[in-house]
C-alpha cells in the first residue's frame, strides 16, 4: 500500500476530510505539478518555437524535453510520434477529421463498441456521411463481446476505434485479441486510453496501435492538454488538422505549405505551461512507480468491491475480474443523484449520471448510475467510510 501520499496533494491541507472518489473524471493535482506550472509562469515564461532570446529558447527546450518524457513514459518509439492537443477528445476529433479528408472512402466501416465514451463516438458521427459506424455488442455483464466484434471485422472495415479501459466499469479491454485479426486485414486501430494510462504501464511499442489518446488531467496533471500518439505511417499521410502559426513551411497570401512530422498538427501557440506541468506529473508517477500505483489501486478496488458486493441493496455493473480503479453501481430504491448529493454532505465525491456513455446506459435500460473511482491518494479508511455511507444513505430511503 502507498502511504502518506495525501501530503503531496494541497487540497487535503484545506479539506483534510475530503474523500475523493472521482479520479476517473479528473485526478486531484499534485504539488510538484502545481509548482512547475507556477514557476513556468513566474520565472520562465515566453512564447516558444519563435524567440531568438534566452527565455524563449530555454522554455522551448524544456517543452520539447517534456515531449520526450511523455514519449518515454509510454515507451513510444520516438517523441516525434507525440502530438499535443487541447484534450484527448480533440485528439480523436483530429484523427476522425484527418482520416475523413485523406483516407476514408464512402461506405467504409468504422467499428466502435457499446462501451465507448462519447468522445470516441461523436467524432465518428461527425464524419458519418462518409462512413458507416458498426457497433460491437456488450454481453450481459456489460463487457465487450469479443466474438461479436471479431465477427464484424471484414474487408470494408477501415478502422477500429476502441476504449482501453471503460470509464463506466473500469474494465480493461483485451486489445491483443482484436489486434490479431485487425493486423491480418491491415486495419488501423485507434485506442482511447484516457482511463488506462493513469493506472497501468502503457507500452506503445508492444501494443502497437496506429493512434492512441489520453489526457493530462487524469494523470494528476493540468487540464487543457491531451496527448495523441500517431504512428509514422499516418503522420506522413494525414493532416494538417488546423492551420495557423508554427505548422507552416511557406505561406503566400493565397496558399501555404506545411511542416512535416508532428509539428504539422500543432497550429498556434501550444499549451506551454500545461506540457511542462504534465512532465512534472509524470515525474511524480515515476517516483511512486506506475506498477505500485496499479497494485495499490487494485487492492483498494478489490477491498471496496468485496464490501459493496456483500450489500444486497447494491446493483453492480461490469465483470469485476477485468476491472480496476472503478466500481459502477446503483443502490436499489435510491436515485443516483440523491446518493451523490448525500455523499457530498459527508465530504465524499463520486460521479453519477450517464458518465458520457449513454449507449451503455441504454443497453441496461437505465438513465445513469453511480461511479466510485480511486486514485493514488485513496486509502482503506476512505473505502470503509464510503461503504458505511452507502448503508446509512440507503437507510434514509427505507
Ligand atoms: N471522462 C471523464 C469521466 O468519465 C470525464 O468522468
Amino acid at each position: 500500500m502507498i502511504n502518506n501520499i495525501k501530503d503531496k496533494f494541497p487540497v487535503f491541507k484545506k479539506k483534510p476530510n475530503l474523500v475523493f472518489l472521482d479520479t476517473a473524471a479528473s485526478a486531484l493535482k499534485v504539488d510538484k505539478m502545481i509548482n512547475a506550472i507556477s514557476d513556468c509562469y513566474s520565472y520562465e515564461y515566453a512564447n516558444i518555437h519563435r524567440g531568438i532570446y534566452e527565455l524563449s529558447s530555454k522554455l522551448t527546450k524544456k517543452y520539447e524535453d517534456s515531449r520526450v518524457s511523455v514519449s518515454n513514459f509510454i515507451n513510444s518509439p520516438s517523441s516525434h510520434n507525440i502530438i499535443f492537443t487541447k484534450s484527448a477528445t480533440e485528439g480523436i476529433n483530429l484523427v476522425s477529421s484527418c482520416l475523413s479528408n485523406n483516407y476514408f472512402k464512402d461506405g467504409d466501416e468504422v467499428i466502435v463498441t457499446g462501451l465507448e465514451h462519447h468522445a470516441n463516438l461523436v467524432p465518428w458521427h461527425l464524419v458519418s456521411k462518409k462512413i458507416k459506424i458498426i457497433t460491437a455488442s456488450l454481453n450481459t455483464k456489460g463487457e465487450i463481446d469479443y466474438n461479436d466484434l471479431i465477427k464484424k471485422i471484414n474487408s470494408n472495415t477501415k478502422l477500429i476505434a476502441i476504449t482501453h479501459m471503460s470509464n463506466v466499469t473500469g474494465s480493461i479491454t483485451n486489445l491483443y485479441e482484436i489486434k490479431t485479426k485487425a493486423k491480418k486485414l491491415n486495419i488501423p486501430i485507434l485506442v482511447d486510453g484516457c482511463q488506462f494510462v493513469p493506472h497501468q504501464k502503457l507500452n506503445i511499442k508492444e501494443l502497437d496501435p496506429d493512434f492512441y489518446v489520453f489526457s493530462a488531467h487524469k494523470l494528476y496533471g493540468p487540464s487543457g492538454l491531451g496527448i495523441l500518439y500517431m504512428k509514422d505511417y499516418w503522420i506522413d499521410r494525414l493532416g494538417p488538422y488546423q492551420g495557423g502559426g508554427s505548422m507552416i513551411k511557406n505561406v503566400e497570401s493565397d496558399s501555404s505549405t506545411y511542416l512535416d512530422g508532428n509539428h504539422k498538427f500543432e497550429a498556434g501557440t501550444p499549451p506551454i505551461a500545461e506540457v511542462i506541468g504534465l512532465s512534472s506529473a509524470i515525474d511524480f508517477i515515476n517516483e511512486v512507480g506506475i506498477d505500485n500505483i496499479f497494485s495499490h489501486e487494485k487492492e483498494l478496488t478489490n477491498y471496496a468491491y468485496n464490501k459493496i458486493n456483500a450489500n444486497n441493496d447494491v446493483e453492480l455493473y461490469g465483470d469485476f475480474k477485468n476491472q480496476t480503479s472503478i466500481i459502477s453501481f446503483n443502490v436499489k430504491g435510491v436515485h443516483y443523484n440523491d446518493l451523490a448529493m448525500l455523499m457530498d454532505k459527508k465530504n465524499i465525491a463520486i460521479r453519477t449520471g450517464h458518465h458520457c456513455a449513454q449507449p451503455f446506459m441504454k443497453y441496461f435500460k437505465i438513465s445513469g448510475n453511480a461511479r466510485m473511482s480511486v486514485g493514488v491518494y485513496n486509502n482503506k479508511e476512505d473505502i470503509d467510510y464510503f461503504v458505511e455511507s452507502i448503508k446509512e444513505i440507503k437507510n434514509i430511503f427505507k
